[in-house]
């Protein structure tokens, strides 16, 4: 996949960190950024930077034009129905929020039980604490095996389920959840499902409506996007009912001194306040060179790629790996006696970015018995030739080399 015109695209691969080329492994947290992307956000600035929907002049006209373009672009990428499903948000973080808030408030009730599981990023599980604070509903975790893998599902989906959340890929172990089944099986006890999309919607061919999930939230910047954009698809039927986290210009068709106010349909009414214009531009960028290089290609290489570093990492005795069959670009691993923070730190003075810590997902040490690990997550711009280097520095690493860091 990686060529010179990649290396070209992405100018901060041509960068160095500490004096070496940029081996950059942490595009789960987020993802470089092509040209076309900051062309996208700075023609916006530079050529055209009224606002949408409101202005009545030529340039107002087209760039809502643009926006509702990029809409549809995005309803197809995902295979979402109509447009009006997709609703911008500031990430999938909000748009987690907004269903938890505006669905699970609104429907749940003591005894209801929302399913979920240990491996939950912040965002999908907080929301939750606080609906389930809110309404009495109960919280219950999918069981898992020692890799984080659910183990089962179909024991747990009873009556008394009305939500089913999780993550599509998990971000710390990059497991693909089976949530084909899932769905199917939580339909059959009348439970809606919520996918966290934010690992997932970068590396695989996303189509909702074969999923038949209920909403699916995920984010621009983890998928060569800008930060601050992201989105939630819900199924038509469901926005209508959804109340929105926010209220302002732009959500309503009126409003009276009685405050009495008649909300518009989906999307705006979730969007109140001026979107982010360039954000929603630089999105569909994104979006465009993706489409462009292949979802189908990007997976098959990441594959290729995580693949190629397990098979050098597992051959390593003071190397743990806590996911050795994720079908996705992660590896979660440790070395032997050193703490993470420390690995990575030390990594990073060779060039290489990786992130350690508890990734955000702060209860699944209860699962994978360990409360960090290092992150090693690939894209389709790493190469091969990035991870042998990386094997290099990573197979010598002791605790006095990451010791003599600091003294
Ligand atoms: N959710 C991001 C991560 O997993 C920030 O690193």
């Amino acid at each position: 996949m990686f060529n010179n015109t990649l290396k070209k695209d992405f100018k901060m691969l041509n960068e160095t960190m500490e004096g070496y080329p940029l081996g950059y492994f942490d595009n789960a947290a987020t993802t470089l950024k092509p040209q076309s992307v900051i062309q996208a956000i700075s023609d916006y600035y530079e050529k055209y930077s009224v606002n949408i929907h409101r202005g009545d002049y030529d340039i107002s006209f087209k760039v809502t034009d643009m926006v509702e373009k990029a809409r549809d672009n995005m309803a197809t990428f995902i295979n979402a129905q109509s447009a009006d499903e997709i609703i911008y948000t500031s990430g999938a973080t909000e748009a987690l929020n907004l269903v938890a808030m505006g669905y699970g408030l609104a429907n749940l009730q003591e005894g209801d039980v929302i399913l979920t599981t240990e491996a939950e990023h912040a965002s999908n599980i907080l929301p939750w604490f606080e609906v389930a604070k809110k309404t009495g509903a109960i919280i219950k975790y999918l069981p898992m095996d020692e890799e984080g893998k659910i183990t089962d599902y179909t024991s747990l989906l009873t009556q008394d389920v009305k939500v089913v959340t999780m993550a599509h890929v998990s971000n710390v172990l990059g497991h693909i959840n089976p949530v084909e089944d899932i769905i199917k099986k939580a339909h059959e006890v009348g439970a809606i499902v919520i996918l966290d999309g934010a690992q997932s919607t970068p590396h695989l061919k996303i189509d909702v409506q074969a999923l038949d999930v209920d909403f699916f939230a995920f984010s621009g910047h983890k998928m060569l996007g800008p930060t601050g954009i992201g989105v939630l698809y819900g199924k038509e039927k469901l926005l209508q009912e959804l109340m929105p986290l926010k209220s302002g210009g732009g959500a309503n068709a009126r409003f009276n001194i009685f405050g009495e106010v008649v909300l518009k349909g989906s999307p705006a009414k979730f969007e109140a306040g001026t979107p982010h214009i360039a954000g929603i531009l630089g999105f569909d960028a994104a979006i465009t060179y993706l489409n462009e290089v292949g979802m189908d290609k990007i997976h098959a290489y990441e594959l290729e790629l995580r693949n190629y570093a397990y098979e050098a990492l597992k051959k390593m005795d003071h190397i743990t790996i806590y996911n050795p069959s994720a079908q996705s670009g992660i590896i979660s691993f440790n070395v032997k006696g050193i703490f993470s923070q420390d690995v990575c730190a030390y990594l990073s003075k060779f060039g290489f970015a990786l992130r350690a810590g508890n990734h955000c997902a702060k209860v699944l040490h209860e699962v994978i018995k360990t409360n960090d690990t290092c992150r090693l997550s690939l894209y389709l711009y790493n190469t091969k030739e990035e991870i042998d280097r990386f094997i290099e520095v990573i197979k010598d690493i002791t605790l006095e080399k990451t010791i003599a860091l600091y003294i």
